[in-house]
Order: C-alpha cells, then sequence, then structure tokens
C-alpha cells in the first residue's frame, strides 16, 4: 500500500527511482510519481494507472538530477487521480513530498491553512502535511526544524521523504507507524518502503524507529528523535539475495512463490528442528511463563486470520490453554475482556498491517504480553512483540499471500508442539508422529506440484461461472475460507467459504447445476470424514459441480464426480499445509483463465498499512 522510494547520490536518480517503484508495484497502487531536483526546480511527473503511464510521461517531459523522491499511490484520501498523485508540491513549488499513511487531523490543519489563504489543488492529506511544513517555514526555520514543527502538528501515522530548493543536495526522511528504511551504497544514499526496491543499490540499511527523522546529504546520514536528540546510526548488512526479488524464469510471482512453498517449509523445519526437538530462538518465554498460560487471544487479517484460525484449533487440541481469535478490525473496536495475563499473539507476513498493529498496541495497553508470528524482520509488529517466530519465507511478493501462508501453519505447529512440551502435556510418541508427519509434508506440497496440469484443467472447466462454494470441516474450514479467498483475489469470481456443516443452514440455497463447489475431504477416518462425505452428497443431490481434494486411494468419491485432486495421504490436522496448495493452484490457473493480472490483483494493497 503506497510506496516510497528516495535517492541523494552521485548519479541521475531518475532510473533508479523507476526501478525503485517497478520493484513497490506488489504493494498495490493506482497512480505514481516522481519529483527531482533538475535546473533548480523541483520537477514532478505524475501518471494515473501503471508505471507505463510515467515512463511515458517522462519519455514526453524527460527530467534528471541526483537527488529525488518517487511513489505509487493507492488511493485512500481522493480518487486517483493525476492532481491527487504524489509527489505534492509545496510553498510555490520549492518542496515536494512523498507520503505513506494517513493524517487524521489534515481537515484540521487545512482549515488553519486556508484561512491564511493558502490555496490547495488536490484532495489529499498529505497535501495539507506538505504545506503544514511550508507554513512552519514562513516562520524562519530551517527546513529541518520546519519538518519538526509540522510532524508535531500532525496526528496520524506517515512514512515520508521531504525535498527543497531550500536545501539543495539533501532529502528529508520520517516515519511513524509506516515503515521507511535508510540504506546507503556505493552511488549515493536511499530511503524506500522496503529493501527489495533498492536492493541493487544498497549494502546497509537503517530501519528508522518511529518518531525518527533522517537527513540524507551525498556526505552521509544524521538522525534525531521528534525532540532533536541525534540518535546512533544501527546499520545492517543486507541479506537479501536478488534472485529472492525476481521471478526466476516463472511466469508471474506467484507461481513461483507456490513452487517455493517446498523448500521455504523445508528450511523452517531446518531451522526449528533439533534432534527430534523443537527450538524457537526468538520466542524468548520461560517454561514458567507458559506454564501460567490459561488464555491466549490469536488476533490478524485476512488469509493471515485463517492461519490464526488454524492455530487455534491446534493448540486447543494438544495443549489445555483456551484460545480465541479475532480480526484485527473488530478487535479494536469491541471491548475484548483480555486480562494482563492473556498472552496475544499476531500473525502477519509484512508485520505492518494497520489494524493488527493497533490492536496490539491495545492489548500492550491491557498489560498482555505479545507473540507475533511475522515474515519481515524489523516490521512495526515485530518491534512490538515480546515474542517472535519468523516465518522465513522470503520476500513475498505476489499480492496474494501463498507461501508465507503456508510457513504461518507450520510456525503453528512448531509452537503448538513447543507449548504443549513445555506444560509437560505432549507425549514422546505423539511429538514423534506429529514430526514425522511433519517431515512428509514438502514431499507431499512436491506432489501436488506435480499434478499441475490435472489441477489447471480441473480450473478451465469451471471458471467461467459468476460464484463457487468452498466447503470444509474442522482444520480444513480454515483452509476452505483461504481457498475461496486466494479465488476471489485473483480471479474476481465471486467465492464464498463455508464450515460444510453450516451448509444446511443457508448456502445450500445457492447450489444448482451450475455452482462450483469445492469440497476440501481429506480426512478419512473419523466422523468428520464421515459427515464430509454426506455433505459432499448433499450437493451432488442437487446437481452442484463438485470438485473434491481426496486422499490419493480414496475411492469414497468415484460415484459422486470425476473431478478429483489427490493429495498423498497425511494425517488431519497438517492436511491444511498440504491442501492449501492444491487451492492456490486451482485459484491461479481460475484466474489465468479469466484473464487477469495475477501478481497485481485490482484494488488490492499487499500491505495494508492504513485502515
Ligand atoms: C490475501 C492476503 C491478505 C493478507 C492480509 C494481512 O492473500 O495476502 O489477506 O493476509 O492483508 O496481511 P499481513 O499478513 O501482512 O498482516
Amino acid at each position: 500500500m503506497c510506496g516510497i522510494v528516495g535517492m541523494v547520490g552521485d548519479r541521475d536518480a531518475v532510473p533508479v527511482l523507476i526501478e525503485g517503484l517497478k520493484r513497490l508495484e506488489y504493494r498495490g497502487y493506482d497512480s505514481a510519481g516522481l519529483a527531482v531536483l533538475h535546473e533548480n526546480d523541483v520537477a514532478l511527473r505524475r501518471a494515473v494507472g501503471r508505471l507505463s503511464a510515467l515512463e511515458s510521461e517522462l519519455a514526453a517531459h524527460p527530467l534528471s538530477g541526483s537527488i529525488g523522491i518517487g511513489h505509487t499511490r493507492w488511493a485512500t484520501h481522493g480518487e486517483a487521480s493525476v492532481r491527487n498523485c504524489h509527489p505534492h508540491a509545496a510553498a510555490e513549488g520549492r518542496l515536494a513530498l512523498v507520503h505513506n499513511g494517513i493524517i487524521e487531523n489534515y481537515q484540521e490543519l487545512k482549515k488553519d491553512l486556508t484561512a491564511k489563504g493558502i490555496l490547495f489543488s488536490s484532495d489529499t492529506d498529505t497535501e495539507v502535511l506538505a504545506a503544514t511544513i511550508a507554513d512552519c517555514q514562513q516562520d524562519g526555520a530551517d527546513l529541518l526544524e520546519a519538518l519538526r514543527c509540522a510532524l508535531s502538528k500532525a496526528r496520524g501515522a506517515y512514512a515520508l521523504g521531504l525535498l527543497s530548493l531550500d536545501a539543495p543536495e539533501t532529502l528529508y526522511a520520517a516515519r511513524l507507524g509506516s515503515p521507511l528504511i535508510v540504506g546507503k551504497g556505493s552511488s549515493g544514499y536511499f530511503i524506500a518502503s522496503d529493501v527489495p526496491a533498492i536492493l541493487p543499490q544498497v549494502d546497509e540499511v537503517i530501519y528508522l524507529e518511529d518518531g525518527e527523522i533522517a537527513r540524507l546529504t551525498p556526505a552521509g546520514v544524521e538522525i534525531w528523535n521528534l525532540a532533536g536528540e541525534a540518535q546512533v546510526l544501527k546499520w545492517v548488512k543486507v541479506e537479501m539475495e536478488e534472485s529472492a526479488v525476481d521471478a526466476g524464469g516463472f511466469e508471474t510471482f506467484m507461481l513461483k512463490e507456490i513452487h517455493e512453498q517446498t523448500r521455504v517449509l523445508r528450511g523452517l523445519m531446518e531451522r526449528y528442528v533439533m534432534d527430534g526437538q523443537i527450538v524457537l530462538p526468538e520466542l524468548n518465554m520461560s517454561v514458567g511463563h507458559i506454564r501460567t498460560l490459561q488464555r491466549m487471544m490469536i488476533v490478524s487479517c485476512g488469509t493471515a486470520y485463517y492461519a490464526a484460525m488454524y492455530g487455534r484449533l491446534l493448540i486447543e487440541n494438544y495443549t489445555s490453554i483456551a484460545v480465541e481469535t479475532d480480526l484485527g478490525s473488530e478487535f479494536r473496536y469491541r471491548s475484548p475482556k483480555i486480562q494482563p495475563g492473556t498472552l496475544v499473539a499476531t500473525v502477519s507476513q509484512s508485520g505492518e498491517t494497520a489494524d493488527t498493529l493497533a490492536s496490539v498496541q491495545m492489548a500492550k495497553g491491557a498489560g498482555c504480553p505479545i507473540l507475533t508470528i511475522c515474515n519481515v524482520f524489523g516490521s512495526s509488529l515485530v518491534r512490538e512483540s515480546d515474542h517472535l517466530i519468523y516465518t522465513h519465507a522470503g520476500p513475498e511478493i505476489g499480492v496474494a499471500s501463498t507461501k508465507a501462508f503456508t510457513a504461518q501453519l507450520m510456525c503453528f505447529v512448531f509452537l503448538t508442539l513447543y507449548l504443549a512440551e513445555a506444560r509437560g502435556e505432549l507425549t514422546a510418541e505423539t511429538r514423534e508422529e506429529l514430526l514425522a508427519e511433519l517431515q512428509r509434508i514438502p514431499t507431499a506440497i512436491h506432489r501436488v506440484l506435480e499434478n499441475k496440469e490435472h489441477i489447471r484443467k480441473i480450473a478451465e472447466q469451471h471458471h467461467d461461472g459468476p460464484s463457487s462454494l468452498y466447503l470444509g470441516r474442522r482444520y480444513n474450514y480454515p483452509m476452505a475460507l483461504e481457498g475461496a479467498l486466494k479465488n476471489k483475489e485473483i480471479s474476481y469470481q465471486h467465492a464464498e467459504g463455508y464450515a460444510a456443516g453450516e451448509m444446511k443452514h443457508g448456502p445450500i440455497a445457492l447450489i444448482n447445476e451450475s455452482l462450483p463447489v469445492i469440497c476440501i475431504c481429506t480426512e478419512t477416518e473419523d466422523e468428520v470424514a464421515e459427515k464430509m462425505i454426506s455433505n459432499v452428497r448433499e450437493v451432488q443431490a442437487r446437481s452442484g459441480r463438485i470438485i473434491a481434494i481426496a486422499t490419493e486411494g480414496d475411492t469414497r468419491l468415484d460415484d459422486i464426480t470425476e473431478d478429483i485432486i489427490f493429495v498423498p495421504r497425511i494425517c488431519e490436522c497438517m492436511s491444511p499445509l498440504v491442501n492449501v496448495v492444491a487451492l492456490q493452484l486451482l485459484a491461479y490457473y481460475a484466474a489465468q483463465a479469466r484473464g487477469t493480472d495475477i501478481d497485481k490483483p485490482r484494488n488490492l494493497a499487499k500491505s495494508v498499512t492504513v485502515e
């Protein structure tokens, strides 16, 4: 959601900014722009739509300059139009600002500025912040003081990049609640929303802390807090490989990331399972603490919420801890009865999701310890947390989450085993059985990937209707929700995930010969297995187009449907890690058949940093 890149260096910034913006495309955007200090002017180029529109604008009106800022905008305040595009100018065009986040009191600030005769050309909160900086400068402040003064007036969240004719060798950056990094490399100093954006340019980065302001010049970087106190520069070496952020020969990042799941999950096991024991180095939770845990609340959004639902089932099955789950956007606006000792856990790929972050801050306020399962080092959620498990899935560029999700599921398996063991609630036999099963997951996923042509054919047969229904039970109920979400996100076909047992309470009315119903039937052993088959028969009786995911060798569906995706036999509690890969592929090929932009689905942002 909105991406920022900036550079001060010894060569033309424009191609670097364009490349950085391309690397930020995955975050989601509907317009883009850049500003450079060019021939004693702050020159802006902005365009609505894909970056190619901005490139055409630059081809028609070329620019160059060694100091610049760029932005991809995902519209919040004001429609996607050129006048609302960033950068926003102020001080009669002497300064330009790019911003990610929301200035909540911008209407108030705008009223005061309008009363002083300042005119606005956009609907954005960002232009108001730019004008506030310019207004603070009017009182004779230098740019750094003016920026600090403006930020002290602003309420809300921001990551920003600022350049001005009044400081021609300088780029300013600041963050509060939205991610921003500073980087250094052989050709200069950089700012960006994330490391991949400037990966080819930098060797080391600093993750700015909330409330920090950075000044970048060709001579180096200085950082202060909002009170004006100089901060120690904490440079971190960049370990990420370029291959982690290119599509590696796959037609899309999403397909690459679906295929990466075997490697990611193997890597996670190598990292967290040692000599038959779970070792979670960043969990940092004493056995004494674990033994006192009675309640746990897991808060997250979207796909990560379905991982939380799965985590709840596992933890409640193998420990005596009572677990609840909630969506960040709901949790923060209700009155949850969380006692100070309740462990509040979050799950997040980005670590920046605004609603999850706000929920954590609320839980911290109530005296709860925070555990986060996260993919991004140094992210806001990570900083807020006492206990951590990293998912180590590597950068996820496809907007629809795949490898980060299965890594989250596996981390819940590790957490469950760790908690159960520490509480003395796990027998050695169960631990060994579960670990042995876990070891089989990557190979099982590999088998699903080998079957992708079959999955593609099924997707192509059923992609054309207006809607589809996904059914599952127990551990596979969250996977039904996830399968439906994947389908909606990338193929734009309406899809609904349902607990199969709930079908009779409403959605059964939808079933007719044109509705694809995707049934996850991999349970084969207990009453849930039987109930699921009964549900499938209910769909059959109403002529629904059944697509089943079933265990290899299971013949129970032979007389029901021909469209079966067989997956290797895995115990029920871990079957979601394999089943969801089939669902990802099903959504993928449906989207391909429908001709959508799979890596950048319309209206979606990879990291939802505003409410
Ligand atoms: C769906 C998807 C989103 C995210 C959600 C939370 O494919 O990616 O639903 O899961 O926006 O994001 P994170 O995990 O970054 O907190």
